[in-house]
């Protein structure tokens, strides 16, 4: 199954949908063919890009269903909207669109690094995460953070703020085991001795994670 597939199958019924950052547009192509919203907005921050989306789902904005805006981040998205998609971003990217407007109701976000930095700011400014897991698509690693605004926040543990809220998933445990052989095999560069003892330090966190999974 291909990312776009994967990540597709987080998203949930609703009745407004936005898709941030859509590019191509596949993702509210799908929410709309299996009839999972009924009115949707495409943004990107790049008219070029969004263009693609634009003309992917040209019949549904003929028809008022989807709207299309060229904004940066949350700015052309109404706060109401149901349910928001930002995928495809970095995790810096991804906080700096909520710091400059808010965090969605309810919220799918596939950030393609500084996971961790998504996390801390979600927690930290009362969201509740409840799905944040990887999957595998293409031999690649992705990580889905999936949840709601609501003003309390959960907790999580120092290792569930590094590799997800599902240490005990077995894409999970895969996901730690490839982070753990790639520390290894970084060991075994030249390096400054601090640094050794920095990856060396981080190994010995990994290996505490898999071992209480
Ligand atoms: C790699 S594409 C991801 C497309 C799609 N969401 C996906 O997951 O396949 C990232 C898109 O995000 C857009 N983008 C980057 N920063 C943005 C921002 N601050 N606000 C809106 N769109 C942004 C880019 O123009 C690009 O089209």
């Amino acid at each position: 199954m291909d990312r776009i597939e994967k990540l597709c199958s987080y998203l949930d019924k609703c009745t407004t949908f936005a898709d941030v950052g859509c590019d191509h547009g596949y993702c509210t192509r799908y929410m709309l063919k299996n009839g999972l919203c009924t009115a949707a907005v495409i943004s990107d921050i790049s008219a070029k890009c969004l263009q693609k989306a634009e003309t992917l789902l040209k019949g549904y904005i003929q028809a008022g269903t989807v709207k299309s805006v060229c904004c940066n981040g949350l700015e052309g998205i109404n706060e109401d909207t149901e349910q928001v998609l930002i995928a495809g971003m970095g995790g810096e990217e991804i906080v700096s669109i909520f710091k400059n407007s808010f965090i969605p109701q309810n919220f799918v976000l596939q950030p393609m690094k500084n996971i961790r930095a998504v996390r801390e700011y979600l927690l930290k400014n009362g969201a509740q995460i409840t799905v944040d897991e990887p999957f595998e698509s293409g031999g690649k690693f992705y990580f889905v953070i999936k949840g709601q605004r609501c003003g309390k926040s959960n907790n999580y543990a120092e290792s569930q703020l590094e590799f997800g809220l599902n240490l005990s998933g077995e894409t999970t445990k895969k996901y730690i085991k490839s982070e753990l052989t790639k520390k290894r095999a970084y060991l075994e560069r030249e390096l400054k001795s601090e640094t050794r003892l920095k990856i060396e330090e981080e190994i010995r966190f990994i290996e505490g994670v898999l071992n209480e999974g």
